[in-house]
């Protein structure tokens, strides 16, 4: 559905009862965007507005993701699933305003993405209600195996707004924790809890890091709003709120090209890393999963996440399993063909993330 359809489709329920609202609702976690979520799933599309930048990475990531998944083993990789997404940036006004009702937050109106809405649980949701605790062993251990999985995929796209630390060199950082909203879990309905998809959402932030300020620029924001967004595509030991002039600070942030180099690193020691290089990445990923568990799940107490978690380093194995299997299944994808194909159809689209990919595409050898 593209978003003329949808936009008539939502008219008729404004339309239809006096100017009832649309069926569908803010989302109360996101913070990169304006994210709608329909109420029920008779529209199975969420609706997210952000910048033409942010769309364009997020449109261009998810489909990298999604071809990605489909080409690696539907045995070890079957489970996973990319929702479909496509980039509106015409005629984006007109549809806003039925969005604008309902919330007090500004729309912006550069662009927006349809994506498919998928039946599933935030991992974010699945720790809060200590739906883990619930989950058979089997099914646990599936799940720390899909985050090494999903782990090894992010590296590609040096996507740290997931499961992935940045800069990471064999240094355990004990307050590590990470991004548990940007996976969906769905269960079985039988009430078993069983597992049967993961959906990779909201794959976008890693490649967006990657631009240089003069493509930025190209952001209509007040100088304030660029200032803090400027710092969110820096260091992130920078805050926005230090008092330096915006001017000095954005000559002291990294640019897209520094932070494509640093990426590159990071998926080179990911690639290259020995057997306890890799269980180190694991080992990290896990303290990260087990610090959200800790910070979410407002049900288990300190010794229940003990007795399930911080005994069985079985589980860093599981991480590290689905690291080494990417790593190796990786050698068996042709990744240039991907990027090829995925930019073939976005050549309007902004430099920075294609020069990332393409790099990796001409200096890993990614097909053995
Ligand atoms: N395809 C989808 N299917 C079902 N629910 C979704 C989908 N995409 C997003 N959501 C829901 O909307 C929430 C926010 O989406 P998303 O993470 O894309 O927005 P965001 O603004 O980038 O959020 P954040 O900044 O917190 O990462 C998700 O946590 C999830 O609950
Ligand atoms: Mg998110």
């Amino acid at each position: 559905m593209n978003i003329d359809e949808l936009g008539v489709l939502l008219k008729t329920f404004s339309d239809k009862d006096n100017n009832a609202p649309i069926p569908f609702k803010r989302t109360e976690l996101g913070s990169s965007g304006t994210t709608f979520i329909p109420k029920d799933m008779s529209i199975p599309i969420v609706v997210k507005f952000q910048s033409k930048i942010q769309s364009e990475t997020e449109y261009l990531a998810n489909s990298f993701y999604r071809k990605l998944v489909k080409k690696l083993p539907r045995e070890f990789y079957g489970h996973f699933g990319v929702p479909k997404t496509e980039l509106a940036t015409n005629n984006i006004s007109k549809f806003a305003n039925l969005f604008k009702k309902l919330t007090s937050l500004e729309i912006t109106t550069e662009s927006t993405l349809l994506i498919d809405c998928k039946n599933g649980a935030t991992l974010y949701n699945v720790e809060s209600s200590h739906t883990l605790f619930s989950l058979s062993d089997e099914d646990l251990r599936k799940i720390f195996f899909s985050i090494g999985q999903i782990s090894g995929l992010d590296f590609i796209t040096g996507n740290c707004d997931r499961f992935i630390p940045k800069k990471f060199r064999g240094v355990i950082n004990p307050l590590f924790r990470i991004n548990n909203g940007n996976v969906l879990i769905k269960l079985s309905k039988d009430g078993t809890n069983t597992l049967k998809k993961i959906y990779l959402i909201d794959n976008g932030p890693g490649l967006t890091d990657f631009f240089d300020f003069d493509e930025r620029k190209g952001e209509e924001l007040d100088d304030d709003t660029n200032y803090a967004v400027y710092s969110l595509f820096g260091d992130e030991t920078q805050s926005a709120l230090e008092e330096k002039p915006p001017e000095k600070k954005k000559n002291n942030l990294m640019s897209g090209e520094e932070t494509r180099r640093e990426r590159q690193a990071d998926f080179e020691y990911f690639l290259h890393a020995d057997d306890a290089e890799l269980y180190a990445i694991a080992n990290q990923i896990y303290v990260g999963v087990l610090n959200s568990i800790e910070e979410d799940d407002k049900i288990a107490t300190k010794e229940e996440i003990e007795a399930v978690f911080k005994q069985d380093s079985s589980l860093i194995d599981e991480i590290k399993k689905g690291l080494d299997l990417t790593r190796e299944q990786l050698g068996c994808v042709n990744i240039s063909v991907i990027v090829d194909n995925l930019f073939s159809k976005a050549k309007n689209f902004h430099e920075s993330p294609k020069k990332y990919l393409n790099f990796l595409n001409a200096n890993f050898s990614l097909t053995r």
